[in-house]
């Protein structure tokens, strides 16, 4: 999920959880009928990311969709970071089709633009009108989200994140109605996923796991959240290199990103995912990549602050016998930076086209930055991130 975004389930003195997508994990499940269908299986959209279109395994349930449903449209998806032209163009596609179910296949771009389609074909206008936070005043056409790879959890969040073609910005339809009706989380889908992504990916859980949990207004339910989700990835992610089609490795994967992205919504986010995320829309850093460099650099600056990660220390898969809060969070911290650069995570994002005279304006840019993050695990402030940046070089 995009940093920076509140979603109004963070209070001061009571607890919420509130889970709108129902979701089913579990190897083959796509392929049973009972989970693809609401009442009637008429009219289906299915709007399915161009990479894995050919893939086996989804050929197979495109094939027994297009068995079960007596009509099914397909859109694929080639965007990378979705339009709402685009979205616009796809609702204008199928506007006349009386549609019984929406599917999107794919990474968060084309979840988010399935997202986008259900809620505006039962709500006039166009895309742009809905983004900012409940401005759809209808639910949208039931949906089904099916992500080929862990990570995000844009598959059960309630955002679809846009890039406003006319207006030059980048925002979600956010709030109500615009999370999915149900997640089907099939490893089987995910199995193929290259490991740098898959990696990435699950880093970007890891912030949203990490940073949730040491939120100042977390609640013992995201803390509950984070902490699994942080015990699962701080196992998986080592291992998925060397059998990245172990469908219990992928399953804890979609689990873990699923536990994280619940504790997000019931949390806020910190510097790794801010950053992270004004580096992805900024200068197309692909997300996960983004938090994985952040993680480690920002992770460092704020134990030398006095952040306490002792909790982090106590989920490690072998704890070295250390003592004292500095020493368990540097241990904690070692463990996760050697994880991340075990994956070969670039120590700059030059060819991304981020240079040295980019960190001044990033670093200034964010608002949250301005405030220094008071809700973080410490204060996170302008000159810290520079010193994260500077690191890059
Ligand atoms: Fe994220």
């Amino acid at each position: 999920m995009a940093g920076g975004e509140r979603l109004n389930l963070v209070f001061e003195n009571l607890y919420a959880l509130k889970i709108e997508t129902e979701f089913y994990i579990g190897a083959g499940i796509i392929f049973n009928k009972e989970f693809v269908v609401f009442d009637e299986a008429k009219n289906a959209l299915l709007i399915i990311d161009h990479n894995v279109v050919n893939q086996e395994y989804v050929v197979r349930f495109v094939k027994e969709l297009g068995e079960i449903y007596e009509d099914l449209t397909i859109i694929e998806n080639t965007e990378i970071e979705p339009r709402t032209s685009t979205v616009d163009r796809m609702v204008t596609q199928c506007k006349e089709s009386r549609l019984n179910a929406v599917f999107g296949v794919g990474g968060g771009s084309t979840l988010d633009t399935a997202k986008a389609i259900a809620i505006l074909l039962t709500n006039p206008g166009i895309a742009e009108n809905y983004q900012g936070m409940n401005k759809a005043s209808r639910p949208g056409i039931p949906s089904i989200m099916i992500p080929t790879i862990a990570g995000s959890g844009a598959e059960i969040t309630p955002s679809a994140v846009l890039i406003n073609t006319e207006k030059k910005f980048k925002g979600g339809i956010n709030g109500r109605f615009v999370a999915p009706t149900r997640a089907l989380l099939d490893p089987g889908v995910t199995a193929k996923a290259p490991v740098s992504s898959t990696v990435y990916a699950a880093f970007d859980a890891f912030v949203h796991a990490l940073e949730s949990y040491t939120c100042k207004l977390a609640s013992p339910i995201v803390k509950m959240f984070g902490t699994e989700a942080l015990r699962i990835l701080l196992r998986a992610i080592p291992r998925i290199a060397d059998k990245p089609e172990d469908l219990l490795l992928r399953e804890d994967l979609l689990l873990a990103a699923e536990l994280a992205a619940i504790a997000l919504m019931h949390s806020e986010p910190g510097p790794m995912a801010s950053f992270g995320y004004q580096l992805a829309i900024r200068h197309g850093v692909p997300h996960g990549l983004a938090n994985a460099i952040m993680i480690d650099k920002t992770m460092a600056i704020q134990i030398e602050k006095g952040a306490d990660y002792r909790f982090l220390y106590e989920l490690l898969p072998q704890k070295p016998s250390v003592e004292g809060q500095k020493e368990k969070s540097l241990a904690a911290y070692q463990y996760v930076s050697e994880i991340i650069n075990n994956v070969n995570v670039p120590k700059n994002l030059f060819s991304y086209g981020f240079m040295p005279e980019h960190y001044e304006e990033l670093a200034s840019f964010v608002d949250y930055a301005k405030k220094g993050f008071p809700a973080a695990v410490t204060g996170f402030h302008r000159e810290d991130l520079l010193k994260v940046l500077m690191s890059l070089s």
